[in-house]
């Protein structure tokens, strides 16, 4: 294994002790840093860093100068679909000429037109155009990502949707985590009622013999699946061993918030349509607030109220939600800036959102997230910066510059 030493950072971000696996509420505003800093990478894991001041004498085959950049821990986008057969240009220029995301799905466009997409390619097909998403978001700093099946919508192509996921962990360097989401939408020929049964009594038992999936989501919205189903499904998962994690309250107010507290999600994702009842649900709970802020901009909905929830003391978490229906995009930096300009958070917040909560909302907090000794060694140095502000500031420009995963120079 190789040695890699990066040395004269101009600051070195989101330091941390082990056992710290989230922040919330006002210690979102902290994002521990170290000026002029080295960092040690060994056996692909972070192996020390301190100060250049600091810096002791290490066997390396690698030395890295990175005057007057950063370096981050790799993002951690915890929400992606990011294998798909097809884009879906078509709908978006229906989009812009006044049809709703409603409206589209209704003519047999939106999940359902990638889910014909998807079950009329293969396998080897499918992995091909997602290994090409899987390197264009390693190159604007994603080192661990979650993938959520839903495009296949029978238990066949469910199935093969999650295989092509995990060789996307296996065939890059990303972590990748997977989630079955069986109910993201009533393929047609089927009555809703025989479609839930499908996903309860057959695919899920399916995903977790063939050990596919680390999680279990719904599609909670009106349309598509009830607060109800959503438990019924969820709890289902649960007993075969996928922790829940809740597609909530895009675009009504689903009571989705509140199933993922009483089930114990790991996460509640979108969060547009909330208010107080929410936030409140959420105070009692562990479940992790995300906001998918590229699904909130390109829908041109409502932001979630980013500020309300720290204010009422919680980890918010900001995922990309790379989809071809409602967020063509898993351009973390881009989120980071989105988080800033159109929800409120400060930089240090958007970070903190975007690496240690998306860790915890993956369950990988002990290996990712942060800069920590033990922790995976995946970060990312940026091209020369005045200051952390700059990222989310200079929105679309591509700052990443080199990345670093497992302890491998990437590019
Ligand atoms: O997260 N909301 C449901 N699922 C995706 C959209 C999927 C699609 O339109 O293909 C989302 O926004
Ligand atoms: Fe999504």
């Amino acid at each position: 294994m190789s040695e890699i030493l990066i040395r004269n950072i101009k600051r070195l971000v989101q330091v941390r002790e082990p056992g710290i696996d989230r922040v919330a509420g006002n210690a979102m505003a902290e994002l521990p840093a170290i000026e002029n800093a080295f960092l040690y990478l060994k056996d692909g894991l972070i192996h020390s860093f301190g100060t250049m001041d600091e810096l002791p004498s290490l066997p390396t085959s690698e030395v890295l100068d990175a005057t007057g950049r950063f370096v981050f821990p790799s993002f951690v986008d915890s929400h992606t679909h990011l294998v798909f057969a097809a884009s879906r240009e078509e709908e978006f220029v229906m989009k812009i000429k006044g049809a709703t995301y409603a409206e589209i799905a209704g003519k047999g466009g939106g999940i359902l037109n990638s889910a014909r997409k998807l079950q009329q390619t293969s396998e080897d097909e499918l992995v091909e155009r997602t290994l090409a998403r899987a390197h264009e978001i390693i190159q604007t700093g994603t080192g661990a990502v979650e993938i959520k099946s839903g495009y296949g919508l029978t238990t066949r192509d469910e199935l093969k949707m999650l295989r092509v996921a995990k060789r996307i962990g296996k065939e890059t360097p990303l972590t990748v985590k997977t989630t079955f989401l069986g109910a993201h939408a009533i393929p047609a020929g089927i009555s809703h009622e025989d479609y839930v049964r499908q996903v309860i009594e057959e695919m899920i038992p399916a995903v977790a013999e063939d050990k596919l999936a680390d999680f279990i989501d719904v599609f909670c919205e009106e349309g598509f699946f009830t607060a109800d189903e959503t438990e019924r499904i969820v709890e289902e998962g649960k007993r075969f061993g996928m922790q829940p994690r809740i597609h909530a309250n895009q675009l009504h107010r689903s009571g989705g918030v509140q199933v993922g507290v009483k089930t114990n999600a790991l996460s509640v994702d979108h969060l547009e349509n909330i208010g107080a009842e929410e936030i409140e649900a959420l105070k009692n709970s562990r479940v992790i607030p995300t906001a998918l802020p590229g699904a909130a901009f390109f829908l041109g909905l409502s932001f979630p109220p980013a500020r309300q929830l720290i204010e009422a003391g919680l980890p918010l978490a900001i995922a990309s939600d790379y989809n071809p229906g409602s967020a063509p995009s898993g351009n973390m930096p881009l989120m980071v800036a989105f988080a800033c300009i159109k929800m409120k958070m400060t930089p240090e917040e958007a970070i903190n959102a975007a690496t240690l909560n998306t860790s915890a909302a993956l369950a990988i907090q002990h290996s990712h997230g942060s800069i920590t000794k033990g922790k995976i060694a995946n970060v990312y140095i940026t091209k020369p910066m005045s200051s952390i502000a700059y990222l989310p500031y200079a929105f679309g420009s591509s700052l990443v510059d080199r990345v670093i995963l497992n302890g491998k120079i990437y590019s």
